[in-house]
């Protein structure tokens, strides 16, 4: 599972970094972005999961595997 941060969206309150930083980080505009990588383990997996969730402008969305 790949997580992704529509920019658009984003308001920059941080709040999915303060929950995941192993897959969000702020860009230096202000906004988060989601790491490219795969999240396999389950904890990050349910850490990201809760992060998206969390989000207060529904910014994150999860990319389906190929
Ligand atoms: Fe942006 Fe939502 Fe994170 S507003 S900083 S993607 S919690």
């Amino acid at each position: 599972m790949k997580f992704k941060v529509d920019e658009s969206a984003c308001i920059g309150c941080g709040a999915c970094t303060c929950i995941c930083d192993k897959v969000f980080e702020m860009s230096d505009d202000g906004y988060a972005v989601a790491k490219d990588e795969k999240v396999t383990d389950k904890e990050t997996l349910d850490e990201a999961t809760e992060a998206m969730e969390g989000c207060p402008t529904s910014a994150i969305t999860e990319q389906k595997e190929d």
